[in-house]
């Protein structure tokens, strides 16, 4: 029951629910872990799962973002076409469907409108759907096939924190088990990566002075900020921005490294925040070059970048995790200057303004 959930020495919600991550991740191994170590999931859904031609994944905001992220994994780790689509748009722009499409829901709550409404049009035409969600016995997990909890606990903070982390655990582990399933060789054991993950997440924790002053002198007064990052990082910079827009009302964007030169570097100016994601290495050079591009023009950059190839300057070094799972890790840093950002800003940060945590209209 979300009454009895208290904040402790806490003095808001989101901060507890970030601070929460390692602990979910954990729970998370542990609730999706055979005692022989292999992954403990339901033979329906690797049915499923190995079945389907294309999975549509479906969602809505911060849930989105871990989508967005959830393609990459299923389609690098398991090798199986994945599209991932805005939940309000979808029955608008309904792509031509495979002819065995499996529908995955990812929602905290498992309420949200948007997402019922594509789930009723699409069980309508036969299709099967799977509901990854912080809620079970929710009406999106009552009305699909198949259920994944994703056992992040209570989220009450308006801003999703713990619970896009725990979607983006989730869908790894789903990915490796269809790939499995199907016979797909592979040396990324998720378990062990996530037990990795999780004492990673726990060192940004002693980040936060640095991310404090970070937002105190750069996000305290200024009308905009930018998220810029390549590969997987560019989805994360998507989830950046949302929280800083959520919580603190500055108007952000996340843009791919590549994509700002052409148009949205114009809005740089003298002392522009940009908030650099450099955890990939494979674009290591590039995003590198973007960032240098922007600090040409003035920009106040503050960059994240991952351990074995960071740079003095950095403003934030992650350990090292494995490529697929960055994200996870890479979120906390913008998690709290997003938090920082609001406080600093007198915004009530655990209910936005015209935000609701579940949103039951279309
Ligand atoms: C609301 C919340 C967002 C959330 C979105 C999707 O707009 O304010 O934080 O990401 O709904 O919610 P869901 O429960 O479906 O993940």
């Amino acid at each position: 029951d979300a009454s009895d959930i208290e904040k402790g020495t806490y003095p808001h919600y989101m901060l507890k629910e970030i601070d929460e991550q390692p602990y979910v991740i954990r729970n998370i191994i542990s609730k999706y872990q055979n005692e022989n170590d292999t992954i403990k999931l339901d033979e329906d859904i690797r049915a499923a799962m190995t079945g389907a031609d294309r999975i549509y994944i479906i969602a809505a905001g911060t849930s989105y973002h871990a989508g967005v992220v959830g393609k990459q994994l299923i389609e690098k780790i398991a090798n199986k076409p994945v599209e991932t689509h805005i939940a309000s748009e979808f029955l608008y722009n309904m792509p031509l469907l495979s002819e065995k499409p499996l529908f995955i829901f990812i929602s905290q709550s498992g309420e949200t409108a948007d997402l019922r409404g594509v789930l009723v049009e699409t069980k309508k035409m036969g299709h099967k759907a799977l509901t990854i969600t912080n809620v079970p016995g929710s009406t999106l997990s009552r009305e699909s096939d198949y259920t994944l909890h994703t056992y992040a606990g209570p989220e009450i903070a308006v801003a999703s924190t713990k619970a896009y982390t725990a979607q983006m655990a989730v869908l790894a582990i789903l990915a490796v088990d269809t790939a499995r399933a199907a016979g797909v060789e592979m040396d990324f054991d998720p378990l062990q990566e996530l037990a990795i993950v999780a004492n990673a997440m726990e060192t940004m924790a002693d980040q936060k002075e640095t991310l404090e002053q970070v937002a105190r002198e750069f996000l305290s007064v200024t009308r905009n900020c930018f998220f810029i990052g390549r590969a997987m990082d560019y989805h994360v910079c998507l989830e950046g921005a949302l929280k800083l827009k959520e919580i603190s009302y500055i108007q952000a964007e996340g843009f791919a490294g590549g994509e700002l030169k052409h148009g949205t570097i114009a809005l740089i100016e003298e002392g522009t925040p940009v908030i650099g994601l450099a955890t990939q290495e494979h674009v290591n050079l590039s995003i590198r070059g973007n960032i240098k591009e922007v600090v040409a023009r003035g920009a106040y950059p503050c960059t994240i970048s991952m351990e074995g190839f960071e740079e003095e300057d950095d403003t934030i070094v992650i350990p090292r995790v494995h490529e697929y799972l960055t994200p996870l890790v890479s979120v906390i840093p913008l998690q709290l200057i997003s938090y920082y950002a609001a406080l600093h800003r007198n915004c009530d940060v655990d209910k936005p303004r015209n935000l609701a945590k579940s949103v039951t209209v279309e």
